[in-house]
């Protein structure tokens, strides 16, 4: 497999030991109810998948898709909801499930977004935070992994598109993405 320069930051089994602790906490808060997941693509798509086979409540599941950063490794400070879900969100208990929280932005719009439809309840759960990075005070009920100020890949986060299909958390030399 490709593998990028840098080194693992959080391996494979460190990841899916937290994703099956997440998967315990979120059920357990939602016994006896329904779930509608909702996965924020691309980068959420592979915890997304991981996450709802660790949930025993019954789930559905949709996804939105945000402007990301797109071929660097800075924020434009600027979301645009480029693909909503097809369920309803009124009434229903919804999960949105990020791969990372960085600056915030991102989240804050996606929840402002959602809480404007009416849900019975909202919930964030993100597999990475860098909370040194944040802009906006952002709610996040469910993290996997609190990181330091670098920039990760693996495990549905890319650079420029590539290493998403990574089963770990690589940490990229700052040389790669310092380069352009
Ligand atoms: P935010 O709006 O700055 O919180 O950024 C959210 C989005 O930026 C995430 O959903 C990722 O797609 C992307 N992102 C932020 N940090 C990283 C990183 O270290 N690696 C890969 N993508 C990242």
């Amino acid at each position: 497999m490709e593998a990028p320069t840098g080194r693992e930051l959080i391996s494979r089994e460190e990841v899916a030991h937290r994703v099956e602790e997440l998967g315990r906490e979120i059920s357990a808060a939602h016994a006896g109810e329904e779930l509608l997941v909702v996965g924020v693509l691309r980068g959420g798509a592979v915890f997304t998948a991981d996450l709802i086979r660790q949930l025993w409540v019954p789930v559905h599941l949709d996804f939105v898709a945000v402007s990301s950063y797109g071929k660097g490794a800075s924020s434009s400070g600027e979301v645009r909801l480029v693909k909503d879900v097809d369920e309803r969100v009124e009434g229903r208990n919804v999960l949105l499930v990020e791969d990372i929280v960085d600056t915030g932005l991102t989240l804050r719009y996606l929840r402002q977004e959602f809480a404007a439809r009416h849900p019975k309840d909202l919930r964030v759960c993100a597999l990475l935070n860098k909370p040194s990075r944040r802009l906006a005070t952002v709610q996040v009920e469910y993290v996997g992994f609190d990181i330091p100020d670098e920039f990760v890949v693996g495990y549905g986060l890319d650079y420029a598109g590539r290493y998403r299909n990574l089963p770990c958390i690589f940490a990229l030399s700052p040389e790669v993405y310092q380069q352009k």
